[in-house]
């Protein structure tokens, strides 16, 4: 088996930037709280944030009185970043240093978070790596919220090659025990102002 994050891309990222200087940052995670609130997801909901990275999304969530948040990522200092903002906070959290392309769930979340990882696979077999995992990780009738860039996105973040999606695409990336409740687009601004076409989706868990 791999190890997570073989080749240091993320690791390297994660340890020379700050995480409020790279592209993908948000102080406020605006666009996720929308959609948890928007599909039903609430304090009493568990979610797991998929390559969740240094994201303020868990300090939003427990701010809101969530008490089952996991974050994965394949970075740990990724993690660690978060965990020093939370300080204590953080024990409230579960972490996972893991490659979700190799990571098999040990439980169900009820809303499974995921903006801009599952861009990053762009060959076929890690996207059906990811299909398992999340097949495995998400309750029936569970919430998956996936944000990747959109067909006028940018081709590459972080210097890496991305698969960009509109709302049709992505639900035949999931396939049928996902069904798709709605896609919308946003636009990001990055920390110096470059705009990125977002795609966002909702899908529900189906037998
Ligand atoms: C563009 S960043 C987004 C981070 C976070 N979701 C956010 O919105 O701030 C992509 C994240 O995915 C993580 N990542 C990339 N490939 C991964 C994989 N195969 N498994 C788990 N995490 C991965 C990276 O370490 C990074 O934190």
């Amino acid at each position: 088996m791999t190890q997570p994050d073989d080749d240091g891309h993320w690791t390297h990222v994660y340890e020379a930037k700050p995480p409020n200087t790279v592209s993908w940052y948000q102080e406020t995670p605006e666009p996720s709280l929308r959609a948890l609130d928007r599909f039903g997801a609430s304090a009493t909901s568990s979610l797991i944030d998929v390559g969740g990275g240094a994201s303020n999304l868990v300090d939003a969530l427990l701010a809101r009185g969530w008490q089952d948040l996991t974050v994965l990522d394949i970075a740990a200092p990724a993690l660690e970043a978060s965990k020093g903002r939370l300080g204590a906070m953080a024990d409230k959290v579960r972490w996972e240093v893991a490659d979700i392309t190799n990571w098999r769930p040990p439980r169900k979340f009820d809303a499974w978070h995921d903006r801009a990882v599952f861009h990053f696979l762009t060959e076929p077999e890690q996207r059906e790596a990811y299909r398992t995992a999340l097949s495995r990780g998400v309750t029936d009738g569970g919430l998956v919220i996936i944000a990747t860039f959109a067909l006028d996105g940018p081709e590459k973040c972080s210097g890496l090659p991305v698969q960009r999606y509109d709302p049709v695409s992505l639900a035949a990336e999931l396939g049928d025990g996902f069904q798709l409740i709605d896609g919308w687009p946003e636009e990001h601004a990055t920390p110096w102002g470059a705009r990125q076409s977002f795609n966002w989706c909702a899908f529900r868990r189906i037998d």
